[in-house]
């Protein structure tokens, strides 16, 4: 039995077959090392402290001011901790109180292939209809044809994902300069998937949208900390508008989930204010850079990556399989877990041969994987 004939979602097919095989997973993304002890300690001490009932429907003051001084350091930008930002269980709800508070049944929504896959199925469950742009199939940038073919007065929001996954693209300049025209002429809503803002590799580090004035009344962004702080379990985000924006999308969010774990939320007051995101970057920086050098005795060909934890890598000289097949066949056979990246598009694909690779792993872990698959061909 293969994936198509479940019902699962790639990433739980990939991890369940490689603990059925006892096969090193760089499949799902989260990562093998363990949480700053620093934070596991605020958390305990929140929770002796007796922080342990409801919080704010909106999160936690101190939180919200921590993550408010952070993005002004960060980016120069102000978000005002009352009106214009909401703690959510994890990204994957802060994405869906945008999608939810926004679209409307029969309204469009531009999604670029491939994409993250909650998205499709989140515009389709508040009636929305998901329209297709696509990214360049060589190097996964902006098909800029494709992009301003696809919107027009239907579209009521466009999602972006930047970094990317799954393919570690950016948006260039040229990039957004399309999006503030386009957005100017229809005038959609934008939501910024900017999860992987602390892990990006590209000179001159990362620009979060909300840098450009021209798009900072349209926009929604999203954070996770989960993505940041290597903690995915925690399962805590954040989401940050104007307040315009905002005061729509908590009149969602208050009914669906109401509030955030308080205890978590102290800890992440303290430990925001005080982390060394730069520690972070530098850490991944080296990862991404060991695993590709790590590859390069394998007949896989790296594609670049500017960001997030995932790399793809090509196998085209290697083999004829369609990617499901090929992860699978890597999985048993070879002993590693991989995504193909086809489940990324709206539609099955067979002409894709590329996989891609969490190396957000021990570089022990990294090293056996480019080991075996050495092996592979
Ligand atoms: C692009 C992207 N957005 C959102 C999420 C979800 O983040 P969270 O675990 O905080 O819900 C992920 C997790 O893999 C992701 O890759």
């Amino acid at each position: 039995m293969g994936f198509y004939d479940t019902n699962l979602t790639i990433f739980a097919y990939m991890s369940k077959l490689a603990n059925e095989m006892g096969a090193i997973n760089l499949s799902q993304g989260f990562p093998d090392f363990d949480v700053d002890s620093t934070l596991i300690s605020y958390v305990e001490d929140a929770m002796r402290k007796g922080f342990n009932q409801y919080a704010p429907m909106p999160g936690l003051p101190s939180l919200r001011s921590a993550l408010s001084q952070r993005h002004f350091n960060d980016y120069g930008v102000t978000y005002h901790p009352d009106t214009e930002i909401t703690i959510t269980p994890g990204a994957t709800q802060a994405i869906q109180s945008v999608i939810a508070s926004t679209v409307k049944p029969g309204d469009e929504v531009l999604l670029f292939a491939p994409a993250y896959d909650c998205y499709a199925p989140m515009v389709k469950a508040s009636g929305g209809i998901p329209v297709w742009a696509a990214l360049n199939p060589a190097d996964f940038t902006l098909d800029h044809q494709s992009f301003s073919d696809r919107v027009s007065d239907k579209t009521k929001l466009v999602i972006i994902n930047n970094p990317h996954n799954p393919c570690g693209s950016l948006w260039s300049e040229g990039d957004v300069e399309l999006l503030i025209e386009l957005q100017q002429t229809y005038g959609f809503y934008i939501l910024a998937d900017e999860v992987y803002e602390k892990i990006c590799f590209a000179d001159g580090g990362f620009r979060s949208f909300c840098t450009y004035d021209a798009l900072k009344d349209a926009l929604f962004l999203v954070y996770s900390f989960g993505k940041t702080f290597h903690a995915t379990g925690w399962k805590i985000g954040y989401v940050l508008a104007p307040e315009p924006l905002m005061s729509k999308l908590r009149a969602f969010y208050q009914f669906a989930v109401f509030s955030v774990n308080t205890p978590m939320q102290h800890a992440l007051a303290r430990y925001v204010a005080e982390a060394d995101y730069k520690k972070i970057s530098v850490m991944y920086l080296k990862k991404q850079a060991f695993f590709e050098e790590a590859m390069k005795k394998t007949a896989f060909r790296a594609l670049p990556t500017y960001g997030s934890y995932f790399q793809l890598f090509s196998y085209e000289g290697i083999s004829d399989k369609n990617d499901v097949d090929m992860a699978e066949w890597l999985t048993r056979e070879v002993g590693v877990a991989t995504i193909p990246v086809s489940v990324f598009y709206p539609k099955r694909r067979d002409d894709i041969r590329h996989l891609r690779f969490c190396f957000a792993k021990g570089d022990e872990v990294l090293s056996a994987a480019a080991d075996k698959l050495y092996h592979a061909g």
